[in-house]
């Protein structure tokens, strides 16, 4: 049997056979990726998987992508249009971590990459410090710990509350947001939240129709709203000034959302009785950066360097759902939350093959594709379609005949506007 680049040609007896084996399927994985991720590849068969501890420079990743196809970063490694390029194999890039403003997504999607990423692996972590953060404030701990430091023994119970029976206001209901309702709700608290979008209440929680009325009425404001040009600073002046005399104000989501003037402001005259906050509006680039902050220096706020979901839980998560979507696109072409790229849900192709073909938008593909397949004689099971306003993806499951063999492939292949195409075997 000759193997081509991309598949394996047929010889006159033996099924034709086109995708190459997991074993044959390089894998790097770059910044020290937790080991959950080259495990749950390994223990699917992708033997070829490459672990580096660093990012590495442009001028060693052009080397090291030459013969990658699946390329796995967290947030410093820069892929760019140069690293595209240089990487001709490549079939998805898999960030382990939140964010993907570090791949070039236009660029990788105009090449029909989608990248994958690890958006819901550290809800939990989040939940939880924020949680901690709610007890921490109503008890007054910053300033007795900070005191405490200064050689201060501040023993008192003034001005120090349980959280059970105290009403925590969420500001964004989603994955974060529903997380810490739950919890609260398992310390006894009353859980309220406002959401643009109308959520189901989980447990106990009681949806609020204004972020207004949600201030009024929170004892502790927690915000799990996404970066937005809508959230950029909802917490401002007014919106401090709406809360609740002595409440307890906490921000893990992102720091746009706050005007940190307003808040330090809201601080210091006392109407709010503290605040934790992870995330600003701007954060040093590296550990070895100073960090600067109007909030520095105020006994009252705990700062934490945008630690919510960093934990040990989470990156071992993150390795194993963004290894599991590489494995899910390579074996199944299921494109199920890639940030970049058309969504196609698969059911299991058994006893079929499947030829996924990603193309511009553009009339006739589809037809010129279905040409192929009738002209070979080849029955069509199942197809499957989504498009963006600049890519189609078309996922076609086909029943083998004679003479459908790795030319048809390449036929496929020269369809006009095709960007990529293999076929998975039975
Ligand atoms: P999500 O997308 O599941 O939920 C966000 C919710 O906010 C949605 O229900 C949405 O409808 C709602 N929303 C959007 N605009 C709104 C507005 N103007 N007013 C009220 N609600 C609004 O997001 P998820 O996963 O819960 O994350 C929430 C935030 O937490 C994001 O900003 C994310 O970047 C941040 N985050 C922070 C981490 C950390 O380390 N501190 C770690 C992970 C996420």
């Amino acid at each position: 049997m000759n193997s081509t680049s991309t598949e394996e040609r047929s010889t006159n007896s033996a099924p034709v056979r086109f995708s190459r084996p997991r074993t044959e399927i390089n894998v790097l994985l770059l910044e020290g990726i937790h080991q959950s991720a080259a495990d749950t590849l390994l223990e699917a068969g992708y033997s070829q998987v490459v672990q580096r501890d660093g990012a590495l420079p442009e001028a060693e990743i052009l080397q090291a992508v030459r013969d990658t196809h699946y390329l796995g970063i967290r947030s410093r490694t820069q892929v760019t249009e140069r690293v595209l390029d240089a990487s001709p194999q490549l079939r998805a890039i898999c960030c382990y971590c939140i964010g993907t403003n570090q791949v070039d997504l236009v660029a990788a999607r105009a090449r029909g990459i989608p990248v994958f990423n690890a958006p819901f692996s550290n809800t939990r972590s989040v939940a939880e410090l924020v949680l901690a953060e709610a007890i921490l404030l109503l008890r007054d701990i910053p300033r007795k710990s900070a005191l405490a430091h200064q050689g201060q023994w501040m023993k008192s119970a003034t001005g120090a509350f349980e959280v059970r029976g105290k009403s925590l206001g969420i500001v964004g209901y989603g994955h974060i947001g529903t997380q810490v309702g739950l919890l609260a709700e398992a310390l006894g608290m009353r859980v309220f939240f406002y959401d643009i979008e109308t959520k189901l209440a989980l447990g106990n929680a009681t949806p609020v129709r204004s972020l207004a009325a949600l201030l009024h009425t929170a004892d502790v404001v927690t915000l799990h709203v996404p970066e937005s040009p809508d959230t950029r600073n909802m917490m401002g002046h007014g919106a401090f000034a709406k809360m609740k005399h002595g409440a307890a104000f906490i921000n893990a989501s992102r720091g746009t959302v706050v005007d940190i003037g307003a808040l330090v402001e809201a601080l210091q005259e006392g109407r709010l009785r503290g605040a934790a906050v992870d995330v600003f509006p701007e954060e040093p680039k590296s550990n070895q950066d100073e960090f600067i902050s109007p909030l520095r220096g105020l006994d009252n706020v705990l700062l934490t360097p945008h630690v919510g979901g960093s934990t040990q839980e989470a990156q071992q998560s993150i390795g194993v759902e963004v290894a599991e979507k590489l494995i899910k696109y390579d074996g199944n072409g299921s494109s199920v939350s890639a940030v970049n790229f058309p969504q196609v849900s698969l059911p299991p192709h058994a006893g079929t093959y499947r030829l996924l073909h990603i193309h511009q938008n553009q009339p006739g593909v589809l037809a010129a594709l279905n040409a192929v397949f009738s002209q070979s004689g080849v029955n069509i099971s199942g197809q499957y379609l989504q498009t963006d306003d600049q890519i189609g993806y078309v996922v076609i499951d086909f029943e083998a005949a004679d003479g459908f063999d790795a030319e048809r492939l390449e036929q496929l292949k020269h369809v006009d506007g095709t960007l990529r195409a293999r076929i998975l075997n039975p």
